[in-house]
């Protein structure tokens, strides 16, 4: 049976629905995209977030506009719809796979001709989605094969079906190695800011009976000192084709403390999540959000008004520290430049 995560994004009816992340798991509730502008949003708010999904609801977004720019003006809508596309990129800037997605979309229709372009972008966007969902389940497998049976593992933020188009990269590999048996914990970090952990994880596992063991972020170093724990085990948001990774605030304090503590590092992330064009992290903008997330929780001040505030929601951590990237193409142990190179080629 498909879990409500599964189905957190689905086009019905001629328009996209969206489980709100913002309001689980308390409340289970849809926001309907009729317009490209409902899809910028919805990714600008996080009521979809994690980068997969994010790439998934753009590509929707592009059928949506599609659909208005040809109504509008089906001698020039190509030209027209750039100015969409470019507020759609602009939406969040460290997941990769909105641009991919877009650009993937944008190639699709540069081949229409005077055609009413919505059919075939469905098509293409659905494609986009089913084809993340399969990625997710064959990495899965991937990353279970490297688990030894009776592990612990601690993940962090939401790499689950909510983030994704279906299954999760880290919690996908999470699922198969649970299935095998070979898991005896699962931690989760909280993930402050946003609580992706507390909120979502938490609650997708829980959802498919997984059980979960909650910790807050900085609990993660003595459950290193005191518990065997096996693997970290996270998604990413870009991979540099250096093998750096951007992902959620934290894991780069993770990445470092496994080190010292030998526990391995896994990053579990599909190919559209790897960008080539990059030599290094360096290059990848890491997103800024409000202080609010800082300052509040459910709308309730917990800072004093003028407090100053840094909130970087991503963080860097270094190819070195990186003992597995498994994608679904296979697996490459310790990355690197030339490794990432030899896989994108496959
Ligand atoms: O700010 P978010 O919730 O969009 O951040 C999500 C993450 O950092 C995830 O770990 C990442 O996108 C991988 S999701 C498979």
């Amino acid at each position: 049976m498909t879990s409500l995560a599964d189905q957190a994004i689905a086009w019905k009816d001629n328009h996209l629905v969206l489980l709100d992340q913002r309001k689980l798991p308390g409340v289970v509730q849809y926001v309907d995209c009729h317009e490209v502008a409902d899809v910028i949003h919805a990714i600008k708010d996080m009521v979809v977030r994690g980068a997969p999904a994010i790439g998934v609801t753009a590509a929707f977004g592009v059928v949506l506009a599609a659909r208005m720019r040809f109504r509008q003006s089906a001698d020039n809508w190509q030209q027209v719809i750039e100015q969409d596309l470019h507020e759609l990129l602009l939406a969040r800037p460290t997941a990769v796979n909105l641009k991919w997605a877009v650009e993937k979309m944008r190639a699709k229709f540069s081949g229409i001709s005077n055609e009413d372009p919505e059919q075939s972008l469905l098509h293409a966007a659905e494609r986009i989605h089913q084809e993340d969902i399969h990625a997710n389940k064959t990495l899965g497998n991937f990353g279970a094969e490297l688990l030894r049976g009776g592990s612990a593992v601690l993940t962090h933020c939401n790499a689950g079906a909510l983030a994704t188009g279906g299954y999760g990269t880290a919690l996908g590999v999470i699922r198969s190695a649970f299935a095998q048996k070979k898991i005896t914990t699962i931690y989760a970090d909280e993930t402050r800011p946003w609580f992706q952990g507390t909120r979502l994880t938490a609650w997708e596992l829980l959802q498919d009976k997984i059980p979960v063991t909650l910790i807050c972020d900085s609990a993660a170093a003595s459950l290193m000192r005191q518990k065997q724990l096996s693997w970290i085990i996270v998604g990413a948001d870009r991979v540099a084709s250096n093998g750096d990774v951007a992902n959620k605030i934290g894991t780069y304090s993770l990445a470092v403390m496994a080190r010292q503590h030998n526990v391995k590092f896994m990053v579990a992330a599909p190919t559209s999540t790897i960008d080539m064009q990059i030599n290094s992290g360096d290059e990848i903008e890491i997103e800024e959000r409000s202080n609010k997330e800082l300052t509040t929780v459910h709308n309730q001040e917990i800072g004093p008004h003028k407090v100053g505030v840094w909130n970087p929601v991503f963080d860097i951590t270094p190819a070195e520290f990186v003992t597995a990237l498994v994608t679904e193409k296979g697996v490459i142990e310790s990355p690197n430049s030339s490794k990432i190179k030899e896989l994108m080629k496959s």
